[in-house]
């Protein structure tokens, strides 16, 4: 019996995902020089930057992710090469108004040898031009309170803290989560 809840909840985030996914289809892109969609050649390098920053479990939601947010999941390439990527998962969220997208940031990283040189800003200003393109009303994210860099980055692309969350990020550890509202 105390697998239920764990069971509802797996079923209830693989409905999200398949619904986020089925939202995604016939999604229009906004046109960049050296941002692209994640593509069977360059998936390896976005795991190989994955696995340097985070563990192995996060890179197999990221596999599991491309396959279903094939059109929101972002790489930025310089020389032939992918220095940084970040993967954005569509939620349905039902409101007074009907049903609309928002977009969760779930991974988001540059390369360490491109880090500070206008790589991350290139990718999210890319990210956020594209959502609102494709009417996303939302953009959300969570990210470790210490993260300062990345708080910066956040800032100052518009998103604000709106909450204070704990085991999210890392158990025991607190984060924010931030929002970036692109429609009334
Ligand atoms: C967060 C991260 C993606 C930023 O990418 P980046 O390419 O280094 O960022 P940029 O060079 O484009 O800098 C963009 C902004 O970030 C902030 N920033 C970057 N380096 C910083 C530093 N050393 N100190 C403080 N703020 C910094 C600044 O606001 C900067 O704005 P500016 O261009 O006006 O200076 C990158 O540091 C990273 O991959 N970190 C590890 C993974 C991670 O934390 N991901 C986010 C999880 S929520």
């Amino acid at each position: 019996m105390a697998m239920l809840p764990n069971l509802v909840r797996y079923y209830r985030r693989s409905a999200r995902d398949e619904i986020g996914g089925f939202l995604s289809r016939g999604w229009k892109k906004a046109e960049s020089q050296h941002v692209t969609v994640v593509d069977d050649k360059s998936l390896a390098d976005v795991i190989t930057i994955s696995e340097r920053q985070w563990d192995q479990s996060h890179s197999r939601a990221l596999l599991n992710y491309s396959r279903i947010f094939k059109n929101t999941f972002y790489a930025l390439k310089r020389d032939g090469e992918v220095v940084g990527y970040c993967l954005c998962c569509i939620r349905p969220r039902i409101s007074l108004r009907g049903l609309h997208k928002i977009s969760a940031i779930c991974s988001f990283v540059v390369r360490e040898d491109w880090r500070g040189r206008g790589a991350g800003r290139m990718i999210m200003e890319h990210v956020i031009k594209e959502m609102r393109l494709n009417n996303v009303s939302l953009m959300y994210l969570y990210v470790m309170m210490e993260n300062h860099k990345a708080i910066n980055l956040y800032e100052s692309c518009g998103f604000k803290k709106v909450d204070t969350i704990g085991d999210i990020c890392q158990l025991g550890s607190d984060c924010y989560k931030m929002e970036l509202k692109l429609s009334n």
